[in-house]
């Protein structure tokens, strides 16, 4: 495994394995790895030749008063886990100089950016788009992965590769949870024990969600009101926004089908955690 922390670099060696027609999966990642990662790159790992991993804390997609400078960094850890998968390259910008300071680029899909998590995080899809568009150009992969946790931002990278023609299969893979449910995120880290018991609720009330709409609930205002009741009443936890919508442009909907999918952000403590329910994970 090689770890590369130079942009001209990393795309120098790409260049050579592209001549050779080399098939390139690419996992852009913010580090502290976790299981819903490595999932990433197990699948990346079946599906090509070549695995590059990238960790960098992207400083453009947090806002003043995020957690930027407390995200966690395990850079040692991150790379051992890679090299027990096998990872061919690990892509490891310095945080000061990836950008160059006269950055002026900014790539931003309107209309999807500023709904749900873009609202209660102004600027954050910008970020991710715009460092994401600049990945892409580095590593030049065939197929990029990213976990289904961040739905808004598979959708909008998604909608991001085919409006600017970007030569990449962007493939979404299921979302990875705890023994008892937590869909993992290196924010879980923040918890503390009796927080991380709270933050249980939200994927407990996802789970009852889906029960009741296989027992035939479709209309998403009875859905709602349940999650709603049940997250409001939970000592402990702050909605920030729980919303029904479809699952190619998040607009809301009236009626749940396949296509839908429930989108919850919460903060629990300072902790701000997010999780969904695609329907089309049970519904035909
Ligand atoms: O999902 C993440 O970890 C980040 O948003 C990403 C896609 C690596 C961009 O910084």
């Amino acid at each position: 495994m090689e770890i590369i922390k130079d942009s001209k670099e990393m795309q120098d060696k790409i260049l050579i394995l592209k001549k050779r027609n080399t098939s390139i999966g690419f996992v852009p990642t913010m580090g502290a790895l976790h299981e819903g990662h490595l999932s990433l790159i197990k699948q990346a790992k079946k599906e090509n030749e070549i695995v590059v991993v990238s960790i960098f804390v992207n400083p453009k997609q947090f806002g003043p008063n995020e957690d930027y400078s407390k995200y966690p960094r395990v850079h040692d850890q991150d790379i051992s886990l890679c090299d027990k998968e096998s990872v061919d390259f690990i892509f490891l910008p310095q945080e000061s100089t990836f950008y160059d300071p006269d950055h002026l680029t900014y790539v931003e899909v309107e209309n999807l950016s500023n709904l749900h998590c873009g609202k209660s995080r102004p600027g954050h899809f910008r970020g991710v788009t715009t460092v994401v568009a600049k990945l892409f150009n580095i590593v030049q992969p065939d197929r990029a992965y990213f976990g289904k946790k961040d739905f808004q931002q598979l959708i909008i990278i998604k909608k991001m590769v085919e409006d600017l023609s970007f030569p990449i299969e962007i493939i979404g893979c299921p979302i990875v949870r705890d023994f008892d449910g937590l869909a993992l995120s290196s924010r879980n880290k923040y918890l503390t024990t009796e927080e991380r018991k709270i933050a249980l609720k939200i994927s407990q009330t996802l789970f009852r969600a889906k029960e009741s709409i296989l027992k035939n609930e479709n209309d998403s205002q009875v859905i709602y009101n349940k999650i709603y009741e049940e997250l409001n009443s939970t000592e402990g936890i702050k909605i920030d926004y729980i919303s029904i919508v479809d699952d190619k442009f998040l607009q809301p909907v009236n009626i749940i089908t396949k296509n839908t999918v429930i989108l919850i952000a919460c903060f629990v403590g300072s902790t701000r955690l997010i999780d969904n329910l695609h329907c089309s994970d049970f519904l035909n």
